[in-house]
């Protein structure tokens, strides 16, 4: 197996702000395979339903309303794209609007279901993050991580990012911890790191040298 092998997957799952998107591009790109963010297809699927006026607790009108888009997840050495109906929607779904409804379209086991599929079609090698990727959709994946830190630290990390309140955030953060419960359990077989007092090089560079391919002697 290498990396760039068709079996190379990386998975690395954690709560919201654990740095595991950012992670995951690093990683990659170190590597030169694309990343995948499985979050975006939730977000997707919120951002429709939303736009809609769907019930997000509907999760037949869920699914219908996503039957009536093209939503495309395209992987990228520097990043990956999400696209609906041809338009780039990557940043503009990273709201706090779809923050706000993300895990209640997530709970329901259809799109669930839709998503694990849409990211079983796609070719290794790839690095992907999310909640449940080595724990439920990348069971075999030979690489598995768990990135955490204390929801003070993945507020604080937050609001660097976006403009807002910590107090806000940090609640919003509890608050979609407690609705991703069930899908945050990591996979048994996943290393765990507490990114809490760690630097991003850092981080990067304790995954890689659990690859194996990394610059630790
Ligand atoms: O970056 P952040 O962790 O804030 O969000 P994300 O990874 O884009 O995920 C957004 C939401 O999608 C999460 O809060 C979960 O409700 C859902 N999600 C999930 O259930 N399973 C995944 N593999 C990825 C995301
Ligand atoms: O994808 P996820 O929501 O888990 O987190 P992210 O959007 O990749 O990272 C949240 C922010 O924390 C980013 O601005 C990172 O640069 C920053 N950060 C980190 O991820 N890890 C550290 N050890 C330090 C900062």
């Amino acid at each position: 197996m290498s990396a760039g092998g068709p079996d190379f997957v990386v998975t690395l799952d954690g709560p919201a702000a654990s740095g595991k998107s950012t992670v995951a591009r690093r990683v990659a790109e170190a590597l030169a395979v694309p990343c995948v963010s499985s979050g975006l297809l939730y977000r997707a699927a919120t951002a429709l339903v939303a736009r809609a006026g769907v019930d997000p607790g509907d999760a037949a009108a869920v699914l219908a309303e996503l039957a009536r888009h093209r939503v495309e997840l395209l992987p990228g050495i520097a990043g990956d794209v999400l696209r609906v109906d041809g338009e780039d929607v990557t940043r503009s779904v990273q709201s706090d609007e779809v923050d706000a409804v993300v895990s209640r379209v997530a709970a329901h086991p259809v799109v669930r279901a839709w998503v694990g599929d849409r990211l079983r079609e796609m070719p290794a090698p790839f690095v992907v993050d999310g909640r449940d990727m080595g724990s439920v959709v990348f069971p075999h994946a030979p690489h598995k991580f768990y990135l955490d830190a204390s929801p003070e630290v993945r507020a604080a990390r937050r609001v660097g990012e976006r403009a807002a309140d910590l107090a806000v955030v940090a609640e919003a953060i509890r608050r979609r911890d407690g609705l991703d419960a069930r899908q945050l359990k990591p996979a048994t077989d996943a290393q765990h790191l507490d990114t809490g007092p760690l630097t991003l090089d850092e981080v990067v560079g304790w995954v890689l040298d659990r690859i194996g391919r990394g610059t630790t002697p």
